[in-house]
């Protein structure tokens, strides 16, 4: 089947009068949660409570075979250029693969990088605990801080969050924000003499790192040298910042920043959760990636994850997809989905230059459950153009109150069950009369109360919020995304249209203060109500 009949065929099930039925499926077929349920890694993903059957799954995978999804992973797996813009590799599964896995990205040996770098990184990591590695006074390393953005930032900052533990050997925090109220909120909660500084950037030329990295390098004066270390690619710069040889940790140029929290970018995790729970990480997304690249396709989580976003954006036209952890400790999840997805799959040509034939990457966003739901899931149940959710479940929890717990899940799966069955009209009235309401009243809110329902959720459930399953959760995503790179024929791992705006700000930052003109009008005008309302610029 040639790429363009799979498109056409998705689209003939897309024109089905049932596509977005959901409700209706299940009241034929009680068994389809078997059906639609595949498990990988540890992780479970429950795909029955969106408009997925046969025909349309048996579309889909005609599709990923048209589209050849599985190729393209493994030319990602050989080192293959597969980032076609930037000419370069998307390696990061060798990252968390074994030192025997034997990865190559062009002449070099991966693996033997990767191994090499964490050997360094977990001497260093171990040194620090121990109190072997001290501050400038002598004192032991009690908070590690890390300053980076983007990948450098919410990927470590995520999976920090997610892992904290009482009694862990390091407390992290994070600093992205070029904004000075970000920096002058977290320095009086840190105390220089005991305070380790990380500069995690790939490129080490990002603005807003550099700037925050050279504010917290003048809070450390003297202790400076002893105090930093730095995570990146460009070991020139971070010579140049002052930064000893021996405190960088370096990674190649085939590691993506949102795909980097597994890399050297990944030490605040190392020293605040500690060794074995970074390479638990590795573990799950280990595990994750041998399921993605050997699974077959029809049980491949991370391609039916992809497809299924395929049938909402291409098939139904759902245009944006909410992420939905019923987990407080994943509550930066979302926002580091947001970059992964986002940043990769925000793309409008192909590979080749020429404009994409349909939609590609949704909007995502989300806050942890239950808090969505007394935010925008009111839009998700009653707005105009369906919403598809994750909901990401934890089977059980790391604390004692198994109450809290069991109503956290119960609204997990509320809302599932709410976005899935909806109200209509003729049950709210029903429920309103039977409650005593006034007919006339009742007849007046019902069209306010009724929920459409045959809104899609996906669910995701985890046993634990440990390491390992954090590790394939995140891989899971990851694949999904090269998944989509591959349907779409975009290319996933470039982020072009992030430059303009960085050019831009270098081109008004004189303009600001004077210097040069202001590069249009628009910009002018808003630089004079600026200076009209602080007269410091
Ligand atoms: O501007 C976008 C971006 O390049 C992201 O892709 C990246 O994760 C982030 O900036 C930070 O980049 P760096 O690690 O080079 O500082």
């Amino acid at each position: 089947m040639t790429d363009s009949e799979a498109w056409a065929e998705v689209a003939r099930q897309a024109a089905r009068p049932d596509a977005a039925a959901i409700r209706a499926r299940f009241a034929a077929d009680a068994a389809r949660p078997a059906r639609f349920t595949w498990r990988a890694a540890g992780l479970t993903l429950d795909l029955s409570r969106t408009s997925l059957d046969e025909g349309i799954l048996a579309a889909l995978l005609a599709l990923a075979r048209a589209r050849g999804v599985a190729a393209r992973l493994a030319a990602m797996a050989r080192g293959e250029a597969v980032n076609a813009t930037e000419r370069r590799a998307a390696l990061h599964i060798a990252l968390r693969a074994p030192r025997e896995a034997g990865f190559r990205a062009g002449e070099e040996d991966a693996s033997a990088e990767v191994h090499a770098t964490l050997e360094a990184m977990r001497r260093f990591v171990a040194a620090v605990h121990a109190g072997e590695i001290r501050s400038a006074s002598g004192a032991r390393f009690r908070d590690v801080l890390n300053i980076g953005i983007g990948g450098s930032d919410l990927g470590p900052a995520m999976v920090c969050r997610a892992l904290a533990r009482p009694g862990q050997p390091m407390r992290a925090h994070f600093l992205s924000n070029l904004d000075g109220h970000a920096w002058a909120s977290l320095a009086p909660a840190l105390d220089p003499d005991t305070t380790l500084v990380l500069v995690a950037s790939k490129t080490f030329t990002t603005a807003e790192t550099m700037a925050n990295a050279r504010l917290v390098k003048a809070w450390l004066g003297d202790r400076a040298g002893a105090q930093m270390a730095a995570m990146s690619t460009n070991i020139a710069a971070t010579t140049a910042f002052g930064i000893p040889p021996e405190r960088v940790f370096g990674f190649r140029d085939w590691v993506g920043g949102r795909f980097s929290l597994w890399s050297a970018i990944g030490l605040s995790i190392a020293l605040s959760a500690g060794w074995e729970a970074f390479a638990a990480l590795l573990a799950g997304a280990r595990a994750m990636d041998e399921h993605a690249l050997s699974a077959p396709e029809a049980r491949n989580l991370p391609l039916l994850l992809a497809l299924t976003e395929i049938w909402h954006v291409n098939g139904l036209g759902y245009p944006a997809r909410a992420v939905l952890p019923y987990d407080e400790r994943l509550s930066r999840l979302p926002a580091h989905l947001q970059q992964l997805e986002m940043e990769s799959l925000g793309k409008r040509v192909t590979e080749d230059g020429a404009a994409v034939a349909r939609a590609t990457g949704p909007v995502v966003f989300g806050e942890p459950g239950t808090n969505a739901q007394h935010s925008f899931l009111q839009l998700l149940h009653q707005g105009t153009t369906p919403i598809p959710a994750d909901i990401i479940l934890v089977a059980a929890p790391d604390h004692p109150h198994a109450g809290s717990h069991r109503a956290l899940l119960a609204n997990g799966l509320a809302q599932a069950a709410a976005l899935m069955r909806g109200r209509s009209a003729a049950e709210v009235l029903a429920e309103m009369l039977a409650k005593g309401a006034d007919p006339a009243e009742a007849r007046r809110l019902a069209p306010h109360r009724t929920c459409p329902g045959d809104r899609p959720s996906t669910l995701i459930l985890l046993p634990r919020l440990d390491a390992f399953h954090l590790g394939a959760l995140v891989a899971l995503y990851e694949h999904k995304v090269a998944c989509l790179g591959a349907l779409w024929g975009v290319d996933p791992f470039d982020q072009w249209g992030v430059e303009l705006g960085k050019q831009l700000a270098a081109e008004i930052a004189p303009a600001l203060s004077g210097g040069s003109p202001a590069p249009d009008a628009a910009t002018a005008a808003s630089i004079a109500a600026l200076r009209e309302a602080w007269p410091g610029l």
